[in-house]
This record gives structure tokens, C-alpha cells and sequence, in this order.
């Protein structure tokens, strides 16, 4: 049997339409998803596999995606190195966020078949249920992205802590991003082993750091990552939120694909990362716009792209959760409907 569309895509072969998927397809836009967390928390989601099979399969009840995305978070394999974190309304929280060397050192390497096996468990469920040719992607946290939630203790605006962290425990940071990246290579190399076709690292902060600052504490443990994937022959894509001033350098990291946030054309992605393929790059506000409006800018992305091989349409970042779902059906329509002109 051939391969899935979107991993022939991800590979630059010739296609016979752009495939898509969403970033956050299951989630709470859906009010199958509200009704499942209704009834269980989000982690009880995550760690129970038939709940994570169920709510990463109702998107593709309505929608003709090319490509599953496990339901999961990046902090579950966080979680499992020895640090407790909740989601509450306001996002996730650590109670004891890293700032000290001690509390590096405590922190562990998990083998994810003991600590996390649900992960794994919910892989082949999904492989099992999932609709004949429609692959599964997994996908981690990258190491520096996963730093600035242990230490910041959540989201955060100006990455402050981060920032005092790195400067003022230069050896404890190296070590929290040496295990943290050994920590993401085991987590998608279990995902890669019990199913999925492609996997995606998800490095959304990596773009606060200055380019100099960035090639010493995100982009080597990155590359990491994806150095140890390279032996299963899966592809490897990598996003950054806001990647234009870094472009190139995450080119490096080894990752066959970048996917790209809606602030950078996607003619300049190709200009200057010739040889990745590409995915994105909708700008997620746009879900909210008057039907035209969005259909016009999903036609803006296809044709940016320009014809080249190698593309995989999305957002450029998560739909939101006031997203209207009618929209969603507008987007894939448009997508569909596309002929790539070469
Ligand atoms: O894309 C998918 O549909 C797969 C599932 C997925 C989730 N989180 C589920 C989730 C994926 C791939 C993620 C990745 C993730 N998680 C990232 C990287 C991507 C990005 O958005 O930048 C980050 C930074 C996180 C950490 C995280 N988890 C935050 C900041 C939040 C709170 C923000 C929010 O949307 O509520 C979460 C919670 C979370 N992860 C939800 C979902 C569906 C919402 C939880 C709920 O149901 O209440």
C-alpha cells in the first residue's frame, strides 16, 4: 500500500491534492469535546486511552482531515519526569516551579513504557479505529519550549524567569534541557513504535530568544530530538510561533518539515529553507471572519505556496475555542476544492 497523502507530502513527492489538518483539532471549538470534559477532567482525557481515542477521533467524524493528531499535552511527559502540573481555566500550572539545581537533579528521565503507557496505549487504539488511509501524527514539546513552562510555572508573557534562569544557572538550565530532551526522544520514539506516521515538535517559544540565544539553548536540543528520530524513517516536523527571525537556523535542527506561523509569506519559507517541506499557514483569526473573507485567505495560502511540492496545509498556530465549526467545514472545503497548478 502506498503512503498516507501527508507523509507523501512531508516528503516533497508528488501529490494529487494539498492535505490538511489542524492544529487543536480536538478541542473545545467542538461541543462533543465540551460534553466529553463535561464529564472528565483534562488530564483523565489524556490518560485514559479510550477517552484520548474517542475525542481525537470526532473531528474526523465531520471533517475530511488527511491526518489524526493523538490527543494528548507536551506536559504529560514533564509531568512524568517528577513534576506534578494541573490545567486549570487560566492554562497550566506547576506548584514547584524549577528554579534551582537541586530541583534539576531531582528531576528524572522516564521511560515512557513505565511512567506514561497510556500514551502508547491510546497509539494503537487509534491505528485500529482510525479510517483506512488516514495516518496518525505524534507529537512532544520541544526541550526549550517544555523549560519555560517548568520554569515559569505556566504560560507567561515576558519569560522572565526564563530569562534570570538561564543566565544565573547557565549549568542547571543545560542539564534541564539535556533531560528534557532526552525525555522527548524516548516519549515520540514510543509514539513512532506504536503507530504514528509522523511526529511534530512543538517549540512555540523558541522565537523570545535572540538568533545567537537561540542556537545555544533551543535549536541544539532540538536537533537532538530529531537526531536520534532519523533511524525510523518517519517525518519530523517542527513548529515555531514566530519563526521568520529565525528561519534558517531552525532549518537545522534536522526536521524535514517547518511548520510556520501566518506572520511570514510562505514564498519566503521556500526562499530560505529550500529543501524542507512546509505546512501551514492560516493566520487562526481568519476562522472568525465572514465566510468569503476566510475562503479568500485560504485560497491567499494555497496559492503562496506557489505550485511547489511539499506542502501541508494549517494554521498557523491552534483554532480558538470561540472558532464557529461552520468555518472549519469552509476551510476544508476550500482546501479540497484547490488544484495546484505545475
Ligand atoms: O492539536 C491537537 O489537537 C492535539 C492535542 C494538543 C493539546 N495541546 C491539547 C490541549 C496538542 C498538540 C497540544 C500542544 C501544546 N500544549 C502546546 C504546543 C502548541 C501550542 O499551542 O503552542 C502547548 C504550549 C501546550 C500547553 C498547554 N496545554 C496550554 C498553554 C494549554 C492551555 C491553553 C488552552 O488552550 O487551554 C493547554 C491545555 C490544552 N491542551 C487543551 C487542549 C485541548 C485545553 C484543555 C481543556 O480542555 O480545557
Amino acid at each position: 500500500m502506498s503512503d498516507p497523502l501527508i507523509v507523501r507530502a512531508l516528503r516533497g513527492e508528488p501529490v494529487e491534492r494539498t492535505p490538511i489538518w489542524m492544529m487543536r483539532q480536538a478541542g473545545r471549538y467542538l461541543p462533543e469535546y465540551r460534553e466529553v470534559r463535561s464529564r472528565h477532567s483534562f488530564l483523565e482525557v489524556c490518560k485514559r486511552p479510550e477517552l484520548a481515542a474517542e475525542v481525537t477521533l470526532q473531528p474526523l467524524r465531520r471533517f475530511a482531515f488527511d491526518a489524526a493528531i493523538l490527543f494528548s499535552d507536551i506536559l504529560i511527559p514533564v509531568e512524568a519526569m517528577g513534576a506534578p502540573v494541573e490545567f486549570g481555566d487560566g492554562g497550566p500550572h506547576f506548584r514547584s516551579p524549577i528554579r534551582s539545581r537541586e530541583q534539576v537533579n531531582a528531576l528524572r528521565v522516564p521511560e515512557p513504557a513505565e511512567s506514561m503507557p497510556f500514551v502508547a496505549e491510546a497509539v494503537r487504539t487509534l491505528v485500529r479505529e482510525l479510517p483506512a488511509g488516514i495516518p496518525l501524527l505524534g507529537f512532544a514539546g520541544a526541550p526549550f519550549t517544555l523549560l519555560t513552562y517548568l520554569v515559569e510555572g505556566g504560560g507567561s508573557k515576558d519569560f522572565a524567569e526564563t530569562k534570570r534562569f538561564l543566565t544565573h544557572e547557565p549549568e542547571a538550565a543545560t542539564t534541564l534541557l539535556d533531560k528534557l530532551a532526552r525525555t522527548v526522544a524516548k516519549s515520540l520514539e514510543a509514539q513512532i513504535r506504536a503507530g504514528c506516521c509522523a511526529v511534530q515538535l512543538f517549540d512555540t517559544w523558541a522565537s523570545v530568544l535572540s538568533p545567537a540565544d537561540y542556537e545555544r539553548y533551543a535549536l541544539p536540543y532540538a536537533r537532538a530530538v530529531f537526531t536520534h528520530l532519523a533511524a525510523l524513517r518517519v517525518p519530523r516536523l517542527y513548529y515555531v510561533n514566530g519563526i521568520a527571525g529565525i528561519l534558517e537556523r531552525a532549518a537545522e535542527t534536522g526536521a524535514d518539515a517547518l511548520s510556520v506561523d501566518w506572520r511570514i509569506g510562505l514564498a519566503d519559507v521556500r526562499a530560505r529553507a529550500p529543501r524542507l517541506a512546509v505546512q501551514g499557514n492560516l493566520d487562526p483569526h481568519w476562522l472568525l471572519a465572514p465566510e468569503p473573507v476566510l475562503r479568500e485567505r485560504v485560497r491567499d495560502v494555497l496559492h503562496s505556496n506557489g505550485g511547489r511540492l511539499g506542502h501541508v496545509f494549517n494554521l498557523g498556530h491552534g483554532i480558538f475555542p470561540s472558532a464557529p465549526v461552520e468555518a472549519v467545514q469552509w476551510m476544508v472545503d476550500e482546501v479540497r476544492r484547490f488544484e495546484p497548478r505545475r
